[in-house]
């Protein structure tokens, strides 16, 4: 059934530059622009809008418009570069040619900057978005303070910073990347992306959570047995392996995706909707982790790496190599493609229940939900005797694909005998309203230019999950590191973490106990 969809809330947008660096980048090309150019179709982007692209490579204003329209009819077919409305978006973009190191580059894009405000009416409002490799931050952050671009100019305007993940490898670079952005710009001028806050299926999390009253009192240690994260992708490296070889699956997803549901689902519910009251409410959760001695690592995280294997594609079986054979991977590797947590909260409403989280390159399918089980009815009645399976509660959040909800509930199966069954409630979030799913991009751009940083991660939100993960990725290093590989490309994942999930921990037990 379609449900009527309430008209969405004029946006009001105030005008801006966007200014962006990495931009012949892959980022750029594949979300960035595709997303920029969709929200101008929708007339979600302010009138006075420039984009400003800072890059090193010699380029005409023309060539690099040509450049991104071939990127959207690559990566972004469904949108409509062929007519008017790219003609006038496109007509907004101004390259401009620097190194990334050079001062004197960053006062002509000041100047370009104070002419284009003056034709287009920018009111000296200006985005800057940092979608280049990490390794470029430092300088980027640097030049913008010395050429003095971060200093507001004209009273009323703004200057906002977005900056892409990776933040940091661990707490101390996390912590060193902090400081000089803070050093620059005002904390509330920094938007940190984490482009998972865009899903819609992520934001769903909280008005599932908080705009119903049937779930939120069963979300405690009272009612929920366990929690299940899960981020499996079918993907490989596609490229990435250099970049992956330094960042495991840890680094790339459950320090920050993964973490970021998981903060979601156990938060308490914050005073309000402002950025802050909802930030910091996560920060709590992620403060009320249990941080992970040596030992709890050995027995409570599993790490694995794919070796060759199939995988099932729309055509259908695919051979893919193993991750030591992916091109710019070290044969002889021992980065994680795979690996799994069990979290433990101690805070009163989540003591002694385990937050299972795991998350895979390579694996059987795509998939990533949240899996809310429910503690068992009490042995009496129906649990009593055996009527068919009498199976927990489970409420299963899919992020995607197949977006929506189910809640598993048991039921008579209808007949003259008592026989029992689980079956499914089933919200289709994808087909149950009549407009469709946006890419998270398009929204995290909007909030950005309309000043709501609800959707990205605050300083201490990144150093507190940073906090929790170094040292496990420390004693990692220290513990031997399991025969890799240890799962074959397209399959569920290595056994150990069928273990985890199943006994509560790997190996023997030993003194260190989560609950
Ligand atoms: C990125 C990771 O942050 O998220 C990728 O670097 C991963 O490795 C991607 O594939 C997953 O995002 P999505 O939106 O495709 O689920």
């Amino acid at each position: 059934m379609k449900t009527d969809t309430t008209s969405t809330k004029h946006i009001q947008q105030s005008p801006c530059a966007f200014v962006l660096f990495g931009a012949t980048g892959d980022l750029t090309r594949r979300k960035i622009v595709p997303a920029l150019f969709s929200i101008y179709t929708q007339k979600l982007l302010p009138e006075g809008f420039v984009i400003v692209p800072f890059a090193r490579r010699d380029k005409s204003d023309e060539e690099y418009r040509k450049d991104l329209y071939d990127a959207i009819k690559q990566f972004a077919p469904k949108l409509n570069v062929d007519g008017k409305e790219w003609e006038e978006f496109s007509s907004r973009i101004f390259y401009v040619k620097s190194e990334l190191n050079d001062l004197e580059g960053y006062h002509r894009l000041s100047k370009r900057l104070s002419e284009l405000d003056e034709q287009y009416k920018l009111q000296g409002n200006r985005l800057f978005y940092l979608a280049t490799p990490p390794d470029n931050f430092s300088e980027i952050i640097q030049m913008l303070g010395e050429s003095k671009l971060n200093k507001v100019e004209k009273e009323g305007s703004w200057h906002r910073i977005i900056i892409e993940k990776p933040f940091g490898v661990d707490l101390k670079s996390a912590s060193a990347l902090n400081k000089e952005l803070q050093g620059v710009f005002d904390e509330n001028q920094i938007y940190r992306i984490d482009h998972y806050l865009g899903k819609e299926t992520v934001q769903n999390i909280l008005v599932l959570r908080f705009a119903n009253t049937i779930f939120e009192p069963l979300f405690n240690k009272n009612y929920v047995d366990r929690v299940e994260i899960t981020v499996a992708e079918t993907l490989g490296m596609e490229g990435r392996g250099n970049y992956f070889e330094h960042a495991g699956i840890t680094r790339d997803i459950v320090e920050n995706h993964a973490l970021q549901v998981l903060t979601l689902i156990a938060m308490e519910p914050p005073m309000s909707l402002e950025a802050d009251a909802t930030r910091d409410e996560k920060v709590k959760v992620l403060n009320s982790i249990r941080p992970f001695s040596a030992s709890d690592v050995a027995h409570y995280t599993v790490r694995g790496q794919y070796g060759p294997g199939s995988i099932q594609t729309a055509d259908g079986t695919e051979k893919a190599v193993g991750y030591r054979e992916e091109p710019g991977v070290d044969p002889c590797s021992d980065t994680e493609t795979f690996a799994a947590f069990r979290f433990a909260i101690d805070n009163w409403r989540w003591q002694g229940v385990p937050f299972y989280v795991q998350a895979g390159k390579r694996m059987k399918e795509r998939l990533t939900e949240v899996k809310v089980f429910f503690k068992p009815v009490p042995e009496v009645l129906f649990a009593r005797r055996s009527y068919g399976q009498l199976q927990p509660n489970c409420l299963t959040l899919r992020i995607q694909p197949d977006e929506g909800a189910t809640l598993d509930v048991s039921s008579k199966i209808p007949g003259p005998e008592m026989q029992i069954q689980t079956v499914s409630m089933e919200v289709k979030y994808g087909s149950s309203f009549d407009v469709p799913i946006r890419d998270a991009y398009e929204r995290l751009i909007v909030d950005a230019i309309r000043g709501d940083a609800a959707l990205f991660a605050r300083n201490d939100e990144v150093e507190a999950a940073w906090s929790l993960i170094t040292p496990i990725l420390e004693a990692w290093r220290d513990l031997s590191c399991p025969l890799f590989p240890n799962y074959e490309a397209g399959s569920m994942g290595p056994d150990a973490a069928i273990d985890l999930l199943r006994k509560g921990y790997v190996g023997h037990p030993g003194e260190a106990h989560r609950d």
